[in-house]
């Protein structure tokens, strides 16, 4: 029932919970620069490559910086990320998360991480996921970061599966827009209020079956 069928996860605040800890530390370094950054604007944030996140701070708190500046602010955040998930263990795997791929392989789908973090493979070694996919597409890899569909479209070529046969889960609505731009579905993470052009929208991967899935 599942031939030529593949998911495509995205990784912070999907399979794990290291969205706080992007919060954090651009919070940390909003506070450093003089103003305060809350998780309603981080929203914005949320699936958004470094560099554009770094822009839609600055904007936020109505700062200019020349490049070099804005280069050396986004080595400082991700210094304070990177300490952040030094210590991260399989504890922070989301509930339900390693289950639901388990669960989803054995039925013969095929798995990617489509993430736009460059610390994606440091995390997934981290919580010794990284056999579990059969392809990993990060932010190392892609040009055009999300809303832009290319991560995604990466993710289908590599599996040989076409885009229409994708499903997407995504924890944010750039994600979200980034996989219906590609012609895949999707599944939203999180909050129906926000993340409303999914088409279904779940708290988590531990509210997933393969049942589910027929229906999306
Ligand atoms: C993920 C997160 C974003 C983060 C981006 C880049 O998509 O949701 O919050 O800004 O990756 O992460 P990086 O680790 O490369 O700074
Ligand atoms: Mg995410």
């Amino acid at each position: 029932m599942f031939k030529n069928r593949a998911i495509i996860f995205d990784l912070d605040g999907v399979i794990v919970d290291t969205a706080k800890y992007h919060y954090l530390a651009w919070k940390e370094t909003a506070i450093k620069l003089g103003f305060d950054f809350t998780e309603k604007d981080n929203e914005r944030l949320k699936g958004v490559s470094r560099m554009k996140s770094l822009e839609i701070l600055l904007s936020i708190g109505k700062i200019e910086l020349s490049q070099d500046e804005k280069e050396k602010v986004a080595d400082m955040k991700n210094n304070l990320y990177k300490e952040l998930i030094s210590n991260i263990t399989p504890n922070e795997i989301l509930p339900g998360a390693k289950q639901f791929i388990e669960t989803v392989r054995s039925a013969g789908i095929l798995t990617a991480i489509g993430s736009a973090s460059k610390n994606a493979m440091i995390v997934l070694e981290k919580l010794c996921l990284v056999p579990l996919f059969d392809a990993i597409i990060d932010g190392n890899s892609v040009i055009k970061a999300k809303p832009h569909p290319e991560i995604f479209l990466k993710a289908a070529e590599a599996l040989k599966i076409s885009p229409k046969n994708c499903i997407v889960f995504e924890d944010s609505e750039a994600g979200i827009e980034a996989a219906k731009a590609a012609g895949m579905r999707c599944v939203g993470i999180g909050s129906p209020e926000i993340l409303n052009n999914a088409d279904i929208v779940v708290s988590g991967l531990d509210k997933m079956n393969l049942n589910r899935l027929i229906d999306i």
